[in-house]
């Protein structure tokens, strides 16, 4: 008896053992390991190589609501590795020797990547957007904004198109200041967009200008925050647009409450704890945490995750001494009109490692996806080192201490210049990585410019849930919008099949494709929308009465993925779009 208590106690302790092996070897080898009980599991998600070669680095990337993304780099980093045999514009033909050789007209800058076949295709960019900035307007054009050198002023619109034909197009009219490093925000106003900052640049503008007096507005908080020696810590400042109708702006460590209307700070939030900077070159990342229905969308929290340790920049250019990147995340609620409501003030948790220039990318489960980044430095030339190569999941929901998990490694390294915006599918793709001013590869490069694409695939996206999935989405818009949109605060109809009960946790969200670019996803919000009736039907359909948001505060008009999510299993996306009555 005795023995055999012995010998089971024997079988436990191996097994935890076993148990314990794994995690910690999961948890220190930072690479995919093909073999062990690690590679069975799903939770961790996985990664898919699409495309060994785009050519361009993805420095910017947008998901267009025509199924494809445009990825871009800036035109001045000389050839890239997609030659073109023809010259934009003159159509002259380019030799590969020679001046044409080293000549940068000569390659594309710019791909339109098609998700359904996998191919990209080039497109012409007729001045630099370099670290520029986007949104999408109502008709699902992208609107994009700013660049370096000629490109500094410059204002360009993209319409995709279905024949994939179409191309960049620059405007004769200009902004009004350079905007190197600025932020671009969709307002509630129809197809306005605001741009905040810039390197030395302490205001803000509207595309398009009320009038043609209008001119830039100062912003105090821009020139407060500036850190010279630092080349900023308040670049691409983080702008979110609250379900009040206000702006969120964020820079190095600190935050305002703006009405753009009345050029007023409406209130000053308290200053992020944890030191260090969280704006460019700090790079950290933000959101805005899925806003819901339950309380009409009016409960709003940001949470802003990793950046660089004070000093990072300076002491990564001048002695090459790389210092670990900040660890900590902070969430504050920045309005809420419920009953419980507080004084704003940050909640401080820890990512399960440093990290900065990460990506931050809503999931349609309203999780949070912390991808790409290093683990020291700053942003910049050669300035960060060890790639942080697994994402972490966030769980806003779930208990302080439980939010944090790991997932599967890449081995590619995803440094400064990359890139990740959700798909339609589910996936998230990741490209670009250049701490170079150039194109570089080679042995002795540490972090050689990369150009393959990638997908990481989360765990919902297995085959074992594939039952639970919602399939054959549909969106029946009212009759009134003669199909051109759901109406503020109306309803629509949604249809899905489901060869299952619907599980009570049975979710819509809704999601516009950000504009992402120095892991920042511009304009990026989801919304949990309001199921007035569901109603399951014979041969497993259900159809749904849904109810769009009350107001362009909320969700500002244009295109979202709509997603049915059934017990945390996404569907797969349907392009849905909230228009204004005039429409
Ligand atoms: C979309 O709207 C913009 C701004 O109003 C306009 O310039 C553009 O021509 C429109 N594009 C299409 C394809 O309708
Ligand atoms: C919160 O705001 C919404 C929308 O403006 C309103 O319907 C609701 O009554 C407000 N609730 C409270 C408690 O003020
Ligand atoms: C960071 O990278 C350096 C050089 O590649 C390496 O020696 C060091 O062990 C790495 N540190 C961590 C924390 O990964
Ligand atoms: C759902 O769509 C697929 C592909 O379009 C089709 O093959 C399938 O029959 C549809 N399912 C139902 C239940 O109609």
């Amino acid at each position: 008896m005795a023995n055999k208590n012995h010998s089971s106690l024997i079988i436990k302790l191996s097994i935890i053992f076993v148990i314990f092996s794994l995690h910690f070897f999961g948890h220190v080898n930072g690479v995919q390991s093909s073999s062990g009980a690690d590679h069975h599991d799903h939770r961790q998600g996985r990664w898919e190589l699409l495309l060994d070669n785009v050519g361009v680095v993805a420095m910017h990337m947008a998901l267009t609501h025509r199924n494809t993304v445009v990825i871009f780099d800036q035109t001045r980093a000389g050839p890239s590795r997609y030659r073109l045999r023809r010259r934009f514009g003159s159509g002259l033909q380019c030799a590969s020797s020679g001046d044409d050789a080293s000549d940068s007209g000569c390659y594309a800058h710019s791909v339109e990547y098609d998700i359904s076949s996998n191919q990209i295709r080039p497109m012409r960019l007729d001045s630099d957007p370099w670290c520029s900035s986007g949104s999408f307007l109502s008709n699902g054009t992208l609107l994009q904004t700013g660049g370096n050198g000629g490109g500094s002023r410059r204002i360009r619109y993209f319409a995709p198109c279905g024949d994939h034909s179409c191309d960049w197009r620059q405007s004769s009219r200009r902004l009004s200041e350079e905007r190197w490093y600025a932020s671009s925000v969709a307002l509630p106003e129809k197809d306005r967009v605001m741009v905040v900052g810039g390197r030395r640049v302490f205001s803000y503008e509207f595309v398009p200008k009320t009038n043609s007096e209008e001119n830039a507005f100062h912003l105090p908080l821009l020139r407060s925050t500036y850190e010279r020696r630092s080349q900023g810590n308040n670049l691409y400042p983080f702008v979110h647009l609250s379900s009040d109708g206000n702006l969120f702006i964020f820079a190095n460590q600190d935050s305002i409450l703006f009405n753009h209307r009345r050029n007023r700070v409406v209130r000053t939030f308290p200053r992020i704890p944890g030191g260090g900077s969280r704006n460019y070159p700090s790079t950290g990342s933000s959101v805005i945490l899925p806003l819901d229905h339950h309380n009409n969308f009016q409960r709003v929290e940001v949470m802003i995750c990793g950046g660089a340790a004070s000093g990072a920049y300076r002491s990564a250019r001048q002695s090459h001494r790389y210092l670990e990147a900040l660890s900590s995340c902070g969430r504050m609620v920045i309005a809420d009109n419920s009953s419980e409501r507080s004084e704003p003030r940050w909640h401080m948790e820890d990512m399960p490692d440093p990290r900065l220039m990460n990506d931050m990318i809503i999931l349609p489960t309203g999780d949070v996806l912390i991808i790409n980044g290093a683990k020291r430095g700053a942003a910049g030339w050669e300035r960060a080192t060890n790639a942080s190569r697994r994402p972490f999941l966030y769980k806003p929901n779930e208990a302080r201490g439980r939010r944090f998990s790991l997932l599967r490694a890449t081995s590619i390294a995803r440094m400064y210049h990359s890139s990740a915006v959700l798909l339609p599918d589910g996936r998230v793709l990741v490209g670009g990585s250049n701490p170079h001013n150039r194109y570089r590869s080679g042995r002795n490069v540490a972090y050689p410019t990369e150009l393959r694409l990638q997908a990481f695939v989360p765990h919902y996206m297995h085959e074992q849930y594939h039952g639970y999935r919602p399939t054959n989405i549909t969106i029946h818009y009212a009759p009134e919008s003669h199909g051109s949109g759901a109406r503020y605060g109306e309803e629509f109809r949604v249809q899905f099949w489901l060869g299952r009960r619907p599980s009570d946790d049975l979710e819509f969200t809704a999601y516009p494709p950000p504009f992402t670019t120095h892991s920042m996803s511009m304009n990026q919000r989801l919304l949990r929308l309001r199921p007035r009736s569901v109603e399951r039907r014979q041969g497993g359909w259900v159809s749904v009465v849904l109810e769009a948001p009350p107001s362009p505060n909320v969700a500002p008009s244009g295109y979202y993925l709509l997603t049915v999510v059934n017990g945390g299993i996404p569907s797969q996306s349907q392009w849905l779009r909230f228009i204004h009555h005039a429409n």
